[in-house]
């Protein structure tokens, strides 16, 4: 089996999962509720709480799947992107125990391991396909051509969508994450009831600065009462911009490339809106689509491991 470790940003994680893609153990522990108070993930406060977590999650994940150490065949790890102190914590961790079992190592990027979270059994997507990855730190459309290559045709310009959601969350005075407040709070909602545009900038990249802007406005424009009455208005009505601008741009971007399967991983995958929008999109299961193990150690089927002792010297990078 493969162990995976993703320690990117405020998630400990660790999971196993066969060779052959089936997963057999998930472990999430979410450290949300430690940064709600600050309204976003502080990094060095991440990093210590990764560190009192890794160990009791990584032997969780083995319980879970009734297996010891003895049937890990390789440690695959999230290398980068993220928080640097945070993806060192999993980084040493992977080391110690592929270090101490002479095992190999695999490094993944965490933009591959959320494409990846589409290649568990039962129902895997094989590549040629085109993927949506909208996340709290990214949005991209890639041009996923096999388990290995992909090419990026967009990207945001300014904020990621579940940064968009995250900030109209807390505008909004919801928690944080945001985007699963929004989401819930939404259903109860007009989405017609404003008008917030979305900025259309050229070629197939997006910008959701404009609409974070759009929202404080409206919401400066409302004392307290008014507010509280008109939220779950505001809600739907900012949920429906940021969806349609992501599902419009997929949409714009399977006709560019002539791709007939489309796909959507990451956090923002989660949302009910856009997975009901994109009828005909495989979104990845709803647990994978925000920060996971399960899909580090997907990724790691299709990469080359470093045998002992190489790994020892691999650094963790914040962006590429
Ligand atoms: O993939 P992820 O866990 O972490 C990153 O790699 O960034 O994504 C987290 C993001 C957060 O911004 C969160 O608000 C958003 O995904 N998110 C959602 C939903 N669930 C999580 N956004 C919209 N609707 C949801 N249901
Ligand atoms: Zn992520």
């Amino acid at each position: 089996m493969i162990l995976g470790i993703e320690t990117s940003c405020d998630e400990t994680a660790a999971a196993l999962v066969t060779e052959n893609g089936e997963l057999r153990a998930n472990v999430v522990s979410s450290q949300a509720e430690l940064h709600a108070r600050y309204g976003g993930v502080v990094p060095e406060v991440a990093s210590r709480r990764h560190l009192e977590l890794i160990d009791l999650v990584i032997r969780e994940a083995l319980e879970e799947a009734e297996a010891t150490l003895d049937a890990v065949d390789r440690v695959a790890v999230t290398q980068g992107p993220g928080l640097i102190g945070a993806l060192l914590v999993g980084l040493a961790a992977a080391k110690a125990i592929a270090w101490s079992r002479r095992l190999p190592l695999v490094p993944v990027d965490h933009l591959d391991g959320h494409v990846a979270s589409l290649w568990l059994e039962p129902d895997p997507l094989e590549p040629p396909f085109l993927c949506l990855l909208a996340s709290g730190g990214h949005t991209m459309l890639l041009d996923v051509r096999s388990h290995t290559e992909r090419e990026l045709l967009g990207t945001t310009l300014d904020d990621a969508a579940g940064e968009a959601f995250d900030k109209g969350a807390r505008l909004l005075g919801l928690g944080y994450p945001g985007g699963r407040e929004i989401d819930r709070l939404a259903r109860d909602g007009d989405p017609r009831a404003y008008a917030f545009p979305v900025a259309r900038v050229p070629g197939l990249d997006f910008s959701f600065s404009g609409l974070k802007t759009a929202l404080l406005y409206a919401v400066r424009e409302l004392g307290p009462a008014e507010l509280a009455a008109r939220r779950a208005d505001l809600a739907a009505s900012y949920q429906r911009a940021i969806v349609r601008a992501l599902a419009e741009r997929l949409q714009e971007a399977a006709e560019r490339t002539g791709r007939d399967r489309i796909a959507i991983v990451g956090g923002v995958a989660a949302n009910s809106e856009l997975r009901a929008s994109l009828p005909e999109a495989v979104a990845a299961p709803l647990p994978l689509c925000t920060d996971n193990a399960a899909m580090i150690a997907s990724a790691a089927r299709w990469r080359e491991s470093l045998p002992y002792p190489r790994y020892l010297a691999l650094d963790a990078y914040a962006s590429r």
